[in-house]
């Protein structure tokens, strides 16, 4: 297993992670705005993104997996649910990555089935050419392409979540 050429640095990431969270800031001004990142991906991302966001907020956690070593399963799992109630909130989720959009489409439509007042998504990363589930990305970091990457939260078999920085990840037999 070896970690690749960085693909975004950590001045890239700061960078970028300051405008969605000003981006955010405007659209959330004077509503009642719940941030629920997706456990564990979302983790490092998240703990940056609401750093910068300067109007209140509350937070919550969910905790959910599809993914099966680089492939996914296309069954999503919910871990732990959020204990907040989401009535009438303006949701926004955190994902670290929008693949195949079966999570996020899976959480989106459970959380709207609750009544939220508006739900939002905000992907750190997005590789479209991967989508199956037609999910709405209202804020998205980075596209790229088809390539497995690490780092900033992603994983592969729950390691390199720590790295500072997004890597490609190759698989060495
Ligand atoms: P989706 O349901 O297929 O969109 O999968 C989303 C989840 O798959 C993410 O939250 C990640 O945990 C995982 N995932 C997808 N692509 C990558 C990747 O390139 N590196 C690490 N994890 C990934
Ligand atoms: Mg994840």
């Amino acid at each position: 297993m070896v970690i690749g050429r960085p693909l975004f640095t950590v001045e890239q990431i700061q960078n970028r992670v300051k405008e969605l969270a000003n981006s955010i800031s405007g659209d959330y001004e004077g509503k009642d705005l719940l941030v629920v990142p997706i456990l564990k991906g979302a983790f490092m991302f998240a703990s940056d993104l609401v750093r910068s966001i300067k109007v209140p907020l509350t937070i919550d956690f969910i905790t959910a997996s599809s993914y099966v070593q680089t492939g996914t399963s296309g069954e999503v799992k919910v871990h732990c649910d959020i204990r907040e109630n989401i009535r009438d909130k303006d949701v926004l989720l955190i994902e670290d990555i929008a693949d195949t959009g079966i999570t996020l489409n899976y959480i989106r439509e459970r959380f709207l089935e609750r009544g939220t007042k508006t739900l939002k998504i905000c992907a750190f990363l997005n590789k479209k050419e991967r989508r199956i589930a037609d999910v709405p990305l209202d804020y998205v970091g980075f596209d790229i392409p088809n390539m497995f990457v690490v780092g900033y939260g992603l994983d592969y078999e729950n390691k390199f979540r720590n790295l500072p920085y997004i890597a490609v990840f190759k698989k060495t037999k």
